[in-house]
């Protein structure tokens, strides 16, 4: 096929060269948004008199036909084309003729492509959040069959307080639920700065209404500086920031789920649908789903860091770098949606053993600081109850007893203040049941944030 631009060239293009050029293969993918691009440009061009109403009418049917062939699959991407934009022009031109020539008027590649970026990144990010959403909705259900059952709460990887098991996957919907935030948060500053019409650099002599194909592209305002309209990428850096800490939570929670699965937890079971066998070991049941979310996450840091890098010492405005962008992007988008999807449903189908996780609780001296505060309440200094309850619990410790079943004439050698009822307030039962403050790990008050969390879920499913 011949290029666009031979006109000034002697020489065709070196196939290895043109092949490394091309970017036709990755961003085939934007055809949608560059079409719907196009047919904006094609209404402003003819709402300030540089198309004629046939030439408009021309283009846009041209250009719906192309996108419905694209859709059915009776178009092939022509893999001839330099990029996606070139590959629809040549099309509709092909199509329509000398109205298809008219199109490209006034505009750039440079800024066509930074319009169809954002387009394809607003359409891809709602996606991501109604994901982000379902992951929250499946956190919350396990949350409230786990309201009641009681599990050691870990600092260090060491059992540190009893806690409903409820709160601690209730931990991640909060992540989640601030990631849903960020990235629309992103998407809200993407919007505020159409940059079609910055065309290659420098804005344009004809009299386009910029306003215009913001408007009709759902854009809420106009890039005030041409040179940075067709440069800037930070909305990619920001979206593919904030898919990073996404899968940072995704990584916790996998990190936890493939703990919580071992043997040495069985907190959970996951289904078989979501775990894979070993071709040696007859015995075992792997959590294959989770380490894959935990193993991905490389990637999609490695993303940000490959454009921060790309980015970093560019000169203004365009260069041919910036078509590195979308790969990483791309491949970013892919891999959080991926997992989002596969991390849901493991979760919804895993079940959990309350058993086991309050035979954890019930070693590891989780009731200490239970204990300390018990004397604090009948008046000690918690300093000086802290060092008693610590030296209770070596004795313990040497003598192969819990603080549960440690007698009372033992306790009372340490302390007057100790009487029958600390065996009441060291139980797992009221250690949970009282830890009620606001944000506490109580069953109380993880339904308070249950049901919190499904009314953020609620205004989300309005506000989208
Ligand atoms: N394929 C190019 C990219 O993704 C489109 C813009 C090309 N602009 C140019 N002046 N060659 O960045």
């Amino acid at each position: 096929m011949e290029k666009m631009w031979a006109g000034r060239f002697e020489k065709a293009l070196d196939k290895k060269a043109d092949d490394f050029n091309s970017s036709l293969r990755f961003d085939c993918r934007m055809y949608a948004q560059d079409i719907r691009g196009s047919i904006a440009h094609a209404k402003m061009l003819e709402s300030v008199g540089v198309l004629s109403k046939e030439d408009k009418d021309l283009i846009i049917d041209g250009l719906t036909g192309i996108k419905a062939d694209l859709d059915s699959g009776a178009l092939a991407f022509d893999t001839g084309a330099e990029d996606i934009h070139m590959f629809v022009e040549a099309e509709l031109t092909k199509r329509i003729g000398d109205a298809g020539k008219r199109l490209h008027t006034s505009r750039s590649r440079n800024d066509q492509v930074a319009v169809d970026i954002r387009l394809y990144l607003r359409d891809e990010c709602k996606t991501i959040r109604a994901l982000l959403k379902e992951a929250i909705g499946v956190l919350v259900k396990k949350a409230e069959e786990g309201v009641d059952v009681i599990a050691p709460g870990y600092t260090h990887l060491q059992r540190a307080q009893p806690i409903s098991f409820g709160h601690q996957l209730l931990a991640y919907a909060m992540m989640l639920k601030r990631d849903y935030a960020r990235l629309l948060d992103a998407v809200k500053r993407m919007d505020e700065e159409c940059p079609l019409g910055s065309c290659a650099l420098a804005g344009t002599t004809y009299g386009i209404d910029r306003e215009f194909t913001a408007q009709a592209l759902g854009f809420s305002g106009v890039s005030e500086n041409s040179i940075d309209g067709v440069s800037d990428r930070d909305f990619c850096l920001e979206i593919m920031s904030a898919l990073s800490i996404v899968m940072t939570h995704l990584s916790r929670l996998s990190e936890e789920i493939i703990l919580w699965s071992s043997w040495e937890f069985k907190f959970i079971d996951l289904d078989d649908s979501y775990t894979t066998g070993s071709s040696i070991m007859p015995q075992k049941k792997n959590p294959d789903m989770a380490e894959l979310i935990r193993g991905k996450t490389g990637r999609v840091y490695g993303n940000l860091m490959a454009l921060l890098t790309t980015l970093k010492g560019l000169p203004l405005a365009y260069n041919k770098d910036m078509q590195e962008d979308k790969e990483g992007i791309f491949d970013s988008i892919d891999t959080v949606k991926i997992c989002l999807e596969v991390l849901a449903p493991m979760l919804a189908t895993a079940k959990l053993n309350k058993e086991n996780t309050y035979r954890a609780a019930q070693k590891g001296f989780i009731n200490a600081t239970d204990l300390a505060d018990y004397l604090v309440k009948k008046g000690m200094p918690f300093r000086a109850a802290y060092k008693i309850v610590g030296t209770i619990v070596g004795e313990c410790i040497r003598k192969d007893c819990v603080l549960d079943n440690y007698p009372l004439d033992e306790y009372k050698k340490h302390s007057e203040l100790f009487a029958e009822d600390l065996y009441n307030e060291i139980s797992l039962e009221t250690c949970v049941g009282k830890r009620n403050s606001r944000g506490g790990a109580s069953p109380t008050s993880v339904r308070a944030q249950i049901e919190k969390l499904r009314a953020f879920l609620l205004a989300a499913e309005l506000g989208e």
